[in-house]
């Protein structure tokens, strides 16, 4: 049983390892340019004047949220299994609609193009297109709405 256990778990490392050996050599992704991109992403939402008060009113020490971002992305791009968190329910209360999406994404896209090369940044841009939507949707069903399809989350409060 114990054995079976390892297999199992040295078969799903293997898998990893080469997925992310794939998307390495498709796109150049690494862990370190994921780093490059999370934290000018970051710096770039703190100089924000529509994104930063959000920010600013949940977080008051960047280091473990920027080593938790690199977790995530690193989960996404390279399937490392780093990210243990649920982004859904750190979203679900913000005050937030479509417009800070669309913000959200502007900056990720220029942060993206300028950091990374082309075919990361397209892999980048795409995954975060797909969890944007899926957080919008998930917002506005935890304020008990549902979003039509093209349909954009109100923002709280009006
Ligand atoms: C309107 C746009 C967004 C705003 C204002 C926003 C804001 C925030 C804030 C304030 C936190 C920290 C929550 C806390 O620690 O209490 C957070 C966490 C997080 N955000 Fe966003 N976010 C936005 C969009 C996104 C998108 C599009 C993604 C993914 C592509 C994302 C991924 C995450 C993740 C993974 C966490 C960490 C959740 C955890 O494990 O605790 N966010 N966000």
């Amino acid at each position: 049983m114990a054995d079976d256990q390892d297999l199992a778990e040295t078969t799903r490392f293997e898998r990893r390892e080469a997925f992310a050996s794939g998307v390495s050599a498709r796109t150049g992704i690494n862990e370190a340019m994921i780093e490059r991109l999370v934290h000018n992403f970051y710096a770039r939402v703190r100089a924000d004047t529509v994104l930063r008060p959000i920010f600013a009113e949940r977080i008051a020490d960047w280091e473990p949220h920027l080593e938790r971002m690199c977790a995530f992305w690193s989960s996404v791009a390279l399937m490392s299994g780093r990210y243990h968190g649920r982004p859904m329910p750190a979203h679900a209360n913000l005050p937030i609609g479509g417009s800070d999406f669309d913000r959200w994404l502007t900056l990720f896209e220029e942060t993206a193009r300028e950091v990374c090369p082309p075919a990361a940044a397209e892999l980048f841009i795409g995954k975060a297109r797909l969890i944007a939507n899926s957080l919008e949707l998930g917002v506005a069903s935890s304020r008990g709405e549902i979003l039509a399809p093209g349909e954009r989350l109100r923002s709280a409060g009006t």
